[in-house]
């Protein structure tokens, strides 16, 4: 079976760790005798956006459209603004693909240490389920009397039945999946005093769908807390559009940094493509050294291949990683080592051939 795969390697370190990214797809070939992976780069980032004025062409997301899958490395650059790289080519991507669910897992990868070890969270892992369309980022309202002492800026947030509903499922019927008990909504009713008692009332409707699940609600503030306090008690966590976003970074930074966590973009429908992506981004302070970490990138694509419906392929390519952790000698120095992204990347990339 061949894939067609939409390689976006974007700006900064993201060309460096999709390099990594690819040789290990071309190792899964290698072990996989009758899957193979055409890959075709859309050479779309900042520096594209200086030449043109636009961050991808007018049918940017026709072409995208006939892929199996899209990888993305990273976009942004300081010569840009960010709202603007970010809004003319992720988000466009994510809303036209109907990309609803971000899902990220917040798993302490074996041989690593969570900066919480020292409470005795050795066994951190679970997963995070960000709605990725609509919500806080939602592109309407607007500003008013620019370069007056009135001026003014409204950003609505845009929450519908369909949305929470259709996110919310796929949160519960992920954790009947895995074998997990506990969906943890992310709320904040007592503040925001429309769209949150609404999320929470759709909640607790799917959840009757559901009734092998437990289902607790709970504010954004005390939730995050609790990410540090008591990390283990999570199963699946479910979360609008923004406060999914900074979940997932301090899920990441629980587990051992941005340069381990890896995120998909689904379409469960499977109606688009979906797009698999390391969350962090283009990291301009490190890039062009070399010393950028490339297992985001590759426990990306283990989340494609699951995605593909390759478990078997998918779970080798985390083992090969963890294999690699607990040897402890090639590592990038965001892990505490010496080594380059290619030296991480190869080592993980023998460890997988040698399986
Ligand atoms: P960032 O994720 O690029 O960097 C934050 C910190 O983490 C930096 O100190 C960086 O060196 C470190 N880091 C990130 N990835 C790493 C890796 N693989 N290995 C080792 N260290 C790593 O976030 P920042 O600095 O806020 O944003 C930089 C640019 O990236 C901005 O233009 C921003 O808009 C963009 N961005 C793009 C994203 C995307 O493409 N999905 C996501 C987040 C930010
Ligand atoms: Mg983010």
């Amino acid at each position: 079976k061949q894939y067609e795969v939409a390689v976006i390697a974007g700006d900064g370190i993201g060309p460096e760790v999709m390099a990594e990214g690819l040789s290990i797809l071309q190792t899964v070939e290698k072990l996989h005798g009758g899957l193979s992976f055409a890959t075709r780069s859309y050479e779309w980032n900042c520096s594209y956006y200086l030449q043109h004025g636009r961050m991808m062409p007018a049918d940017g997301l026709e072409q995208l459209r006939d892929h199996d899958v899209i990888l993305l490395g990273a976009i942004g650059a300081p010569s840009v603004p960010d709202h603007v790289s970010v809004w003319e080519l992720i988000l466009p991507i994510r809303r036209a693909f109907q990309q609803y669910v971000n899902l990220r897992p917040a798993k302490l990868l074996k041989g690593l240490d969570s900066p919480l070890r020292y409470k005795g969270h050795e066994e951190l892992d679970f997963v995070i389920v960000r709605e990725n369309t609509e919500g806080e980022y939602s592109n309407m309202g607007g500003r008013l009397h620019s370069g007056t002492p009135y001026e003014l800026a409204v950003q609505n947030n845009v929450f519908t039945r369909f949305g929470i509903e259709r996110i919310v499922r796929y949160a519960m019927g992920l954790a009947e999946s895995m074998g997990r008990k506990r969906v943890t909504a992310a709320t904040k009713s007592n503040g925001i005093n429309y769209s949150m008692p609404f999320w929470d009332e759709v909640v607790r409707d799917v959840h009757k769908e559901y009734p092998e699940v437990d289902l607790s609600l709970c504010h954004i503030d005390a939730l995050a807390a609790y990410f540090i306090s008591r990390p283990e008690s999570f199963d699946v966590v479910v979360a609008s559009n923004l406060f999914g976003d900074i979940l997932t970074d301090l899920g990441a930074a629980i587990v051992g940094g941005l340069g381990l966590a890896p995120s998909g973009n689904i379409n469960p429908e499977r109606e688009y493509p979906s797009m698999f992506e390391p969350i962090h981004g283009s990291a301009p302070d490190i890039a062009g050294k070399n010393i950028a970490n490339p297992i985001a990138t590759i426990w990306s694509i283990s989340m494609m291949m699951n995605h593909l419906g390759y478990r078997d392929l998918g779970k080798l390519i985390l083992d090969a990683i963890e294999d690699v952790l607990v040897e402890g000698k090639v590592r990038t120095p965001d892990i505490g080592g010496r080594a380059t992204t290619q030296e991480l990347g190869n080592a993980i990339n023998e460890k997988l051939l040698a399986h």
